[in-house]
Formats: C-alpha cells, structure tokens, sequence
C-alpha cells in the first residue's frame, strides 16, 4: 500500500466514526485539523507525516465525549491500524498522542510529554477552536448544552480542574473566551502555530469587543 492508499483507509474510517457528532466535533473540524497538520508538518521535515496526519484524523475518535465505551473504540482502532500495515510501534506512538494531546488532560498535569507529531496535531487542533471558526464552535457548543451567551454578572472562572472545566452551570459562552480560547495562542507548541495564532487572536479579541459595545448600546 502506498502512503496515499494509507491515508485514504484512514480518512474513511474517520469519516465513518466521526459523522454525525452535534458538539462541534464533527468531521469537518477533523478535516480542518487534518489540513493545519499537513500545512505544520511541511516545516518540520523530522516529523513523520503518515503518523501525524493518521493521529489527526484519529484524534477524537475514542474521545469520552464521544463514545461510551473507550477501551472498546480503543481496540477498534488498533486493529484498523495493524490492518493498514503500521507497526507496533507507531499504535504505540499514535495512542500516546491521542490519550496525552486533549485540553483538559494539560489542565489536570497529567499529560504526558508528546512526541513532535503529537506536538503539531495539539497545535492543529488548538488553531481549530480560536479564530473566526473558534467562535462559531463555542457558540454552537455552548447552544448544544444549554449555555447563555453571555451575563455581565457571572465572572469568568480561573485554574479550573478537569471537573471545573466540565460542570457548565453558570457557564457562559463569552466567559469560555477568556476561560481557555484566549490562552490557547501561548500554549503552542510550535513557532509556526504561534504565527498563525496570532491572527486568529486577535479576530476574536475584535469580537469580543464588538459584543460588549453592541451589548451596552455604545456601538
Ligand atoms: P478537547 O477535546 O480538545 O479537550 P473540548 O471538548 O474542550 O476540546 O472543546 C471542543 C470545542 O468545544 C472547542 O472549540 C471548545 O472551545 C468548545 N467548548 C468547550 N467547552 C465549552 C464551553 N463551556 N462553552 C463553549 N464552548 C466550549
Ligand atoms: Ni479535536
């Protein structure tokens, strides 16, 4: 099988597990985080390109959010990738990523350390919830579970525990910018993560600051 033959098996087995999800993981966000993978991996010629763009089309796929049973999706996987000829080794190296690159796993520390592929897929992912298209899943996101928009009263909360971070009573869309969206720009791993970043920072911060005008009638 050539790298193209691998990578298409991949895509339609993420297509397949990913379709229909309605929290804003759906497979267009893997397909954009897929695309910012390969653009990032393009800089880093040490990086193995099969394994990162396999892991981001995988990265969500045994996520808790999605599937009831990890351990279950988790063999699933395995065995999709054995058949498509990877080694034990590289499961190996897929898995770490997958289990070690989500948000809240930084916020409880107990993320281990990942591999430079990892790191690019972490930033791909991160790029895909800030900016224009970060908006829009929050928002959408928030809608999903029931969140207000916004409330001048509520405080948005700081160092959150994994738990914190899950519990939205009282959570507000506006309050998850400065939650986590606007701190995801200085956790990039990768300086051409950080130059993209920078842009998308600043969309949302105009944004924001659009809102609360309109909000308070001053715009
Ligand atoms: P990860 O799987 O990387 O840990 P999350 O599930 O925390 O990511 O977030 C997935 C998407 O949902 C992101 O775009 C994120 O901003 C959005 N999101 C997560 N929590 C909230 C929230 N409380 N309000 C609005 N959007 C949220
Ligand atoms: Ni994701």
């Amino acid at each position: 099988m050539t790298e193209a033959d691998v990578l298409a098996a991949v895509r339609q087995f993420s297509q397949a597990k990913m379709g229909d999800d309605e929290t804003g993981h759906g497979f267009d966000h893997i397909q954009r985080v897929v695309g910012l993978a390969d653009r990032l991996v393009k800089q880093y010629p040490e990086a193995d390109r099969v394994l990162t763009v396999t892991a981001a089309y995988l990265h969500d796929v045994i996520d808790e959010k999605l599937v009831a049973d990890t351990a279950q999706a988790s063999q699933e996987v395995r065995y999709f990738l054995a058949q498509q000829g990877f080694t034990t080794s590289q499961i190996e190296t897929i898995f770490l990523i997958m289990d070690n690159m989500s948000y809240h796993k930084t916020l409880d520390g107990t993320a281990k350390p990942l591999p430079l592929e990892g790191k690019i897929v972490q930033d791909a992912d991160r790029l895909d919830a800030i900016g224009a298209i970060g908006i829009s899943r929050a928002i959408y996101f928030g809608g999903h579970f029931g969140e207000k928009i916004y409330d001048p009263a509520v405080q948005p909360r700081t160092a959150m525990t994994h738990a914190e971070y899950r519990n939205l009573n009282n959570e507000t869309i506006i309050n998850h910018f400065y939650e986590k969206l606007l701190t995801l720009k200085d956790l990039m791993n990768t300086t051409a993560a950080k130059d993209l970043a920078e842009h998308r920072q600043q969309v949302m911060l105009d944004f924001l600051a659009e809102y609360k005008a309109e909000w308070n009638a001053k715009a």
